[in-house]
């Protein structure tokens, strides 16, 4: 709120304009975002997404300092808002999905999707994670936390030449997602298991045996013990040379998915962490299954 300068007031003269810091400027507009998304059923279209475009925006473009000092006015309405982020995020997901599978140019209609350039720029980003670790472009990899609209082993099979199994609890996500992958003809390269990646399953298994790289999803496991028992779980039957790419978040993007620590990841010894500064939403963990009393040094 802009206020002017009382009498007395050394920070300047009588009657100047007083701007609160961007800070408090920041926080109060995330607010009121939260406060707009709740009071709709976060259904996709113009009121809903131009708030989503803001609070993204906000999360991804406030510089450093100022994002740690707004975060600090905000921190009590984080799980909130990343409770609304997942639905909101799911609720899109769905939209564009059966969009997609029912449209006449499937991949054209793929290209009117308003994130699919950030999904590549995040995928661009854990390969590189993973080349800096002088992990080559993965042949086999499990995408954990799919999605209705699984953009991530969409992109890496069409893209890098991936075989993926998309992994995902949600019966919904899990048809959604064939029929989409169906639609882009790369039924030949994806597959999918329909599972609780915290609950024991053998198919699930030997998918995670047979991979080079597992993507843990971000909404998988929103919490430590969440993620905790997900990484337990991945780390009994990977392969030793296998990597984890685990999705975190950093600063305000925390507003938006859950930052994970290398504290949440029993079972997996955590190589490498980046950061982007673009808007690339997520963060990313890098990790391999820690090793075995005796095991030779990989
Ligand atoms: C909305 S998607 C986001 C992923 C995004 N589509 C992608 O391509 O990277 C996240 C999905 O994770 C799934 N999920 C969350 N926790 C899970 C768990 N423990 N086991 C399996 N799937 C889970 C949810 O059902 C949801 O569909």
């Amino acid at each position: 709120m802009i206020t002017r300068a009382p009498k007395g007031d050394n920070r300047c003269r009588y009657g100047d304009v007083v701007r609160p810091p961007n800070e408090i400027l920041l926080a109060e507009r995330v607010i009121a975002l939260r406060h707009r998304l709740e009071a709709t059923d976060l259904t996709p279209g113009a009121v809903v997404n131009s708030a989503f475009g803001e609070l993204v925006t906000i999360c991804c473009r406030t510089p450093d300092a100022t994002a740690t000092a707004t975060l600090r006015h905000v921190t009590a309405h984080a799980p909130a808002i990343r409770a609304i982020c997942a639905t909101g995020e799911t609720a899109l997901e769905h939209h564009w999905s059966r969009r997609i599978a029912a449209a006449p140019d499937p991949r054209a209609e793929l290209r009117r999707f308003p994130y699919l350039g950030n999904y590549r720029d995040l995928v661009r980003l854990e390969l590189g994670a993973l080349a800096a670790l002088g992990v080559p472009t993965p042949r086999r990899v499990v995408v954990a936390g799919s999605g209705p609209l699984p953009l991530t082993g969409l992109v890496l099979a069409a893209d890098h030449g991936a075989e993926v199994v998309h992994v995902d609890r949600d019966v919904a996500s899990r048809h959604d997602g064939d029929k989409v992958t169906a639609a882009l003809g790369l039924g030949d390269r994806v597959t999918s298991l329909c599972v609780d990646l915290a609950e024991p399953d053998p198919a699930l298994d030997a998918a995670v045996a047979r991979a080079d790289v597992v993507v843990l999803a971000a909404m998988v496991g929103v919490d430590g013990p969440g993620k905790a028992a997900v990484s337990a779980r991945l780390a009994a039957v990977l392969r030793p040379e296998a990597r984890v790419v685990v999705r975190s978040a950093n600063r305000l993007r925390t507003l938006l998915y859950p930052a994970v620590t290398p504290a949440d990841l029993p079972g997996l010894t955590v190589l490498l962490e980046v950061h982007p500064a673009t808007d690339v939403v997520n963060s990313v963990l890098v990790a391999r299954p820690e090793e075995t009393p005796g095991e030779v040094a990989r």
